[in-house]
């Protein structure tokens, strides 16, 4: 998978050399390259941003910038945007926009990105980049997802870019050694929060492993795990069990929802009114 990030800050991106996702890279599983913006510009102070247009606080990074950088980095469309015309043999690329007015970054579009075979992100600075720049890679037939990675606002789309390279480029086959440990994490299919772990010692300033798990017995463990993923899930996150697919639940499932206050009603689960 080819990802290219464009920033003014092409150093807060060192981090993607490190631990799994530098060993992705250096291997060739993932081939990640990142640019200076400023390498676009073609005045002599190497400008990004203007003044808005209506007036207001801070800059704004200028479209004629962004447009050259991304007419470099994505491949022109398959139909350059008119579907009547004959199709180029190009792979398309996605265009990734951080936002904090975008639509939130869950574990589904770390799943749908980690299928593509070139991302391209946009990071922002100052007030985000003129609107006509996503506007225009759509009209261009690119697929452009303006994300935000969680209802705060941060000084840059630097930490996004990497919150989500990190979310897919672990879903990349061969990234994670074990692919079995990435089953049954939180937000996975389930659609629950994981269960708790421990390791050694089974003894630590007093507080002992549950005993199920130090019992060899398979199906009692993954029965407890199971629970308390639910209880779990229905403590933190009522949100997620109220969505949850009512068929893919298990009589024991039911039950111990049922004690947690939770029930079947009209095929969802809702919550038993006080
Ligand atoms: C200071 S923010 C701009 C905020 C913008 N004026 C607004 O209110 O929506 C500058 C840049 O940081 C990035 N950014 C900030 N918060 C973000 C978030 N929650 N998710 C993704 N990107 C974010 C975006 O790239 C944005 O263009």
């Amino acid at each position: 998978m080819r990802v290219d990030v464009v920033t003014i800050f092409p150093d807060y991106l060192a981090a993607l050399d490190l631990s799994l996702v530098g060993k992705a890279r250096r291997s060739g599983l993932l081939d990640l390259r990142v640019h200076d913006l400023r390498d676009w510009t073609t005045d002599r102070h190497r400008t990004v941003d203007d003044t808005p247009f209506g007036g207001g606080a801070g800059m704004v990074m200028r479209p004629d910038v962004w447009g050259r950088a991304l007419d470099d980095l994505l491949p022109a469309a398959p139909d350059g945007g008119h579907a009547d015309r004959e199709p180029a043999h190009v792979e398309p690329a996605h265009l990734v926009v951080p936002t904090p007015s975008g639509e939130v970054f869950t574990q589904r579009h770390a799943e749908a990105l980690a299928t593509e075979s070139h991302v391209v992100v946009a990071c922002g600075r100052y007030e985000g980049i003129d609107a006509r720049v996503a506007e225009h890679a759509r009209a261009a037939g690119h697929r452009v997802s303006e994300l935000s990675i969680g209802d705060y606002v941060l000084n840059g789309g630097e930490v996004a870019a990497l919150v989500m390279i990190e979310a897919f480029g672990r879903l990349l086959p061969g990234v994670v050694g074990n692919p079995h440990s990435l089953v049954e994490e939180s937000h996975g299919s389930a659609g629950l929060l994981e269960y708790p772990v421990y390791t050694k010692p089974p003894l630590w300033e007093g507080h002992e492993v549950p005993e199920v798990l130090l019992s060899g017995h398979h199906a009692r463990i993954e029965r407890w795990r199971r629970d308390q993923a639910l209880a779990r899930t229905a403590a933190r996150r009522p949100d997620m069990v109220a969505e949850l697919d009512v068929d893919g639940l298990d009589k024991a499932d039911l039950a111990v929802l049922a004690e947690l206050g939770w029930r079947v009603d009209d095929g969802r689960l809702r919550p038993v009114a006080e």
